[in-house]
Formats: structure tokens, sequence, C-alpha cells
């Protein structure tokens, strides 16, 4: 595996589902970032994609307040249905790159990461290395996982994308959003324009996920976005259309993550 042409890409779960509507999947987005990942690999990148929970993972964590941590018998049955859905919408997502013939290979957060505290306190990488090493693309997503301190709690796809490509030594970090970037107000409001480049001092208003998030929606994505361009990843915010571009660095309407 070369770091060089090793590239982490999250597909934000406003991507590949619906958030207003619960067990719903967005085909033809996962079809547009198949194809590019389809690509990618073909042109010989390494890949690791990590998936957001959207509509499949987002509604059971909160049914049972799995955010929040505790070890109740609801808590538990609250881990096993949001594991139940996440192992669905997961593979749904390696259907999509397997029909496009990327060696796509399902790897469960919950079985390789543990938070302490409602934060990620270890994971291992050594299998995730192997798997790369071996041309495969292992797909991991956000989760619930085991809380040492707290029972259970979850793990974002966001912060799993950044710590993955940190510890890797990935060249690229690419946050694939609904919204298509970071914008100077929650899109939708009257005069929001897409932000090209964002610093952590810049000011901006964030406003809330449209849907269900229990991860802290755009705000907690910007720190892990600052922390991995901190650690020298280079780190895109973008739409499901500009995948390939954001990859290689090149010209395109998205927003940087300056360091
Ligand atoms: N200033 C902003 N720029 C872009 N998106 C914003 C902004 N403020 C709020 N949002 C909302 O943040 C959401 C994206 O965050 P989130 O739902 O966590 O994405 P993901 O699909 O990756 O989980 C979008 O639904 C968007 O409406
Ligand atoms: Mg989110």
């Amino acid at each position: 595996m070369n770091p060089a042409m090793l590239t982490v890409i999250k597909l934000g779960g406003s991507v590949i589902t619906d958030k207003s509507k619960p067990y719903t999947v967005r085909s033809s987005n996962l079809k547009t970032a198949s194809a590019a990942l389809a690509k990618l690999y073909g042109e010989g990148y390494d890949i690791v994609l990590v998936h957001g929970g959207g509509s499949f993972g987002h509604p059971t964590a909160a049914k049972y307040r799995l955010h929040e941590g505790g070890l109740s018998p609801e808590k538990v049955r609250g881990f096993s249905e949001t594991r139940y859905w996440m192992t669905k919408l997961n593979t749904l997502v390696v259907e999509h790159l397997l029909r496009l013939n990327v060696p796509a290979v399902s790897l469960q957060t919950s079985a390789i990461a543990v938070n302490s505290g409602g934060k990620l306190s270890r994971i291992s990488l050594d299998v995730l290395r192997e798997m790369l090493a071996r041309r495969l693309v292992p797909v991991l997503y956000g989760d619930a996982v085991i809380d040492l301190s707290r029972g259970f709690s979850i793990l974002s796809g966001d912060t799993l994308a950044a710590r993955i490509a940190v510890e890797l030594g990935a060249k690229s970090l690419v946050y694939v959003m609904g919204a298509g970037g970071v914008y100077s107000k929650p899109p939708g409001s009257p005069d929001a324009r897409l932000l090209r480049e964002i610093a952590e001092n810049d000011v901006l208003t964030v406003g809330g996920t449209h849907g269900v998030d229990v991860t802290g929606g755009l705000r907690e994505k910007l720190a892990e976005a600052f922390y991995a361009a901190k650690n020298g990843v280079r780190v895109c915010i973008g739409g499901v259309n500009f995948i390939e571009k954001m990859v290689k660095g090149e010209e395109a309407p998205y927003t940087v993550v300056k360091a």
C-alpha cells in the first residue's frame, strides 16, 4: 500500500439515504458514488470507504438514546437493533460496489473499535492494512460501539474516517455530503454561498441536520476535518458528483479544509 495513492472517502448518510424517511436508500447517489470509486480503483488508488448511518442508523440509535450511554436491557436491545440496521445498509453499499467489480469488503466498525466516555478510545487497523495490501476496498461505517465507561455509545463515520486517514497517512480524506459542501449559512437560506475554502477561525452559521443525526452533524464533522488537515491529510467536503475531483485535488465547486 502506497500512502500517496491512499484515499479515505466518507459517504454521508444524507447522500446514500433520505434522512427524513426511515430506512430509505438514495440509489442514484449510491450508483454515482460507486462509479467514481470504480474509476479511482481502476486507476490504482487504494480506497477505504466509510459511510454514515443516515435513515438506517440514526432513527434506531435515537429511539434508544444510545448516544447518551447506559447499560439497561433497553440499551442492550437498542445496540443489537442499531447494529442490525447498519449491517443492512452496509450490505447495500457493498452490493453496489461489487456490481461495478470493485472488491469491496465489509468491515464491522464495532468489532475493531471501542469508545470511552463517548469518544473513540481504541481502534485496531491491522486487518484493514492487510486488506489494502491485497487490493481490497474495506467498507466501514458509523456504528453503535462498546463504550468502556458508558456501556454503549456511537462512533460517527466522520470520526472514524478522520482517524483512519491520519493513522494510515492517507493522501486525502473526502467527506461527501448531501448539501454539496460547507456554506456560509445553512443551505436553503436566501444568501447562503458555498465556501471554497474553510479555516478553523472562519465564522459560519451552522444549522441543524435535515432529519435525525445522533452525532453532532456538521460541527463535529468540521472538528474531525481540521484534526485530519493538521495531521497532513488533504481534506475536502463536497457533493457526490465531485468525488473524483476531490480525491485528485482538481478544481471544482467543493470546500477545501485548510490546516
Ligand atoms: N453552513 C452549512 N453548510 C452546509 N451544511 C449545513 C450548514 N449548516 C447546516 N447544514 C446541514 O448539515 C447537514 C450535513 O451534516 P450531516 O447530516 O451530519 O451530514 P452526513 O450526511 O455526512 O451525516 C446537512 O443536512 C445540512 O443541511
Ligand atoms: Mg452526520
